[in-house]
């Protein structure tokens, strides 16, 4: 067979959320810098974030109150040094991304702050009203496009390759040339974003297919906590309409949850009511549901001034309107759909995966800031300062991670050079991509079944019994969508898996046959690995 073309680079970062651009901003002056990504190059989960980016930045704020926030809202499981981290160079960062252009709403000269669900104070910056993400985007990409970085699009990574057990570059396919190459590069960058496509209700973006954690999981890297997944109270629901996100700040800014009989519950839930810890509104919220036999409850913006709801909510006001809602007149149907992974690729504080030459930053990896439940508007945040951590980190790239004082193994073969290979042809016959569709349909059903919100034993196992019927064949020449199926079920199982094995509640995860939080047995991290069963450290 001839070989694939290769390419040569110092860097190489695969990704263009915030995570992915803050490394590569950081990597400028290092080397020659190449940058990936699977679809557009500004298409990522980075573009759509709404509410905003926290940082205790205000007057009335502290540092160590937003650090105290994050590990209340995280149930006892946040790294306390990735926290304090984050909390700290917070604001430097984005006082660096505004020195960038990056145009933040004010009132009058003085940064502009509203509340979110489980934050003390009022510390979300946000842009265009709720069009942080994009914001953010637009300041890093022309910082990035001022430096020597190439980009390239429609690059999918299909697999690491690895020599003497040590990350030496990437397989991809050029979507548009529909051919194979490989880049090889000093450091590899894995900023790829989350998973949230693994369910049948998400408010990610369709490229969120857990493509990073699939791939390095089968390279050998260890993954921590990935049975975490946040699930967000408010998608909006509309029947064959993608769930799309009607941001927490609606409820930072007085919005309320009403059930079906239009009573505000959140107030039997939590003292903090609707601004209560996401998991904790979304479960409840879950309650609701099976209480009522609704399909929705209701978020109620009525009673704000609808001239402020337009200005502040732009876009959401529009995107509404496309389903003939008006969201300072109509009470908007919602329902949790998943939203974010706390866990991920393991990483030490500075992006060091447990693969020598493998880092990781952002949504799919874990160095364990969020615990089991991230604060809102803290993963703008985490893009940014351990986007550029791991940038530093990687110039000149080290050896394997010590993840997190607990020290993790490099379980990859030691000597050959190998190709972390993908599942690979599943049989002589080619399947048809229909069958592929088929099937993720069914793993997104299964997860949001049994393996969402309120999980047990039982609807584990059953869920594992399914997925294991249900990996979708690889034809001989996948394409994207085939390599992107293969990784949805490998993301499927791994979570199913670690799920099942950490028997409490706990932040995200909650066990209706484990429902209280077991700190003696499960106050750890969970651990898997290619072949290896699930564990706790
Ligand atoms: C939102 O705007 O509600 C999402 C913000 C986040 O995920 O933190």
């Amino acid at each position: 067979m001839k070989s694939p073309r290769t390419r040569e680079a110092d860097y190489l970062v695969i990704g263009c959320g915030v995570a992915g651009l803050r490394a590569a901003i950081e990597l400028a002056g290092a080397g020659k810098v190449l940058v990936l990504s699977k679809a557009e190059l500004t298409e990522s989960a980075t573009q759509y974030a709404q509410g905003g980016i926290a940082a205790a930045l205000s007057d009335e704020d502290e540092i160590a109150l937003h650090y105290q926030d994050t590990l209340q809202a995280g149930d006892s499981l946040c790294h306390q040094a990735a926290v304090k981290i984050l909390v700290e160079e917070g604001p430097a960062r984005i006082q660096e991304l505004i020195e960038w252009g990056a145009a933040f709403d004010r009132n009058g000269t003085k940064l502009a702050f509203t509340r979110e669900g489980a934050h003390s104070r009022s510390r979300i910056l946000h842009a265009h009203g709720d069009s942080t993400g994009r914001e953010i985007t637009r300041a890093l990409f022309a910082r990035a496009r001022a430096s020597s970085i190439e980009f390239l699009p429609y690059m999918f990574t299909t697999e690491l390759l690895l020599e003497n057990g040590v990350v030496v570059g990437a397989r991809l396919l050029d979507e548009r040339q529909k051919t194979i190459s490989e880049i090889r590069a000093r450091a590899l960058l894995l900023a790829t974003g989350g998973l949230g496509q693994v369910y049948s209700e998400t408010t990610n973006p369709s490229l969120a297919t857990g493509d990073g954690v699939a791939i390095a999981y089968r390279a050998g890297a260890v993954l921590r906590d990935i049975e975490f997944v946040q699930f967000h109270p408010t998608a909006l629901y509309c029947q064959g309409a993608p769930r799309f996100l009607l941001s927490e700040a609606l409820r930072g800014e007085g919005a309320c949850l009403r059930n079906v009989d239009l009573e505000r519950f959140m107030p039997r839930y939590h003292e903090a009511a609707d601004l209560a810890p996401r998991d904790v509104v979304s479960r409840a919220l879950m309650m609701e549901l099976l209480k009522t036999g609704a399909e929705f409850v209701y978020l109620d913006l009525t009673g704000l001034d609808p001239e402020h709801v337009r200005a502040r909510f732009p876009r959401i006001y529009a995107t509404c309107q496309e389903h003939n809602l008006d969201i300072t007149a109509d009470l908007l149907p919602v329902r949790p759909a998943a939203h974010y992974a706390m866990g991920g690729i393991a990483t030490d504080l500075d992006g060091r995966t447990t693969l020598a030459g493998l880092f990781a930053a952002g949504e799919v990896a874990c160095n364990g800031v969020h615990g089991a439940n991230r604060l809102a508007s803290n993963s703008l945040l985490e893009g940014l300062v351990y986007g550029a951590r791991a940038g530093r980190a990687m110039a000149p790239s080290q050896a394997p991670a010590k993840v997190s004082g607990r020290e993790e193994k490099n379980k990859v073969g030691k000597s050959s050079s190998r190709v972390a290979a993908n599942p690979g042809p599943s049989g002589s016959n080619d399947p048809l991509p229909a069958d592929g569709a088929r099937r993720v349909a069914q793993i997104r059903e299964v997860m949001w079944q049994k393996v969402g919100i309120i999980r047990s034993a039982e609807s584990l196992q059953a869920a594992l019994d399914i997925l294991a019927r249900l990996a979708p064949p690889l034809p001989s020449s996948p394409g994207r969508t085939q390599y992107e199926q293969s990784n949805l079920h490998i993301v499927a199982e791994v979570i199913a898996r670690c799920a099942l094995a950490r028997e409490e509640s706990r932040g995200a995860h909650y066990r209706s046959d484990f429902p209280c939080r077991d700190d003696e047995r499960w106050g750890r991290y969970s651990r898997i690995a290619l072949g290896q069963p699930v564990t706790f450290e």
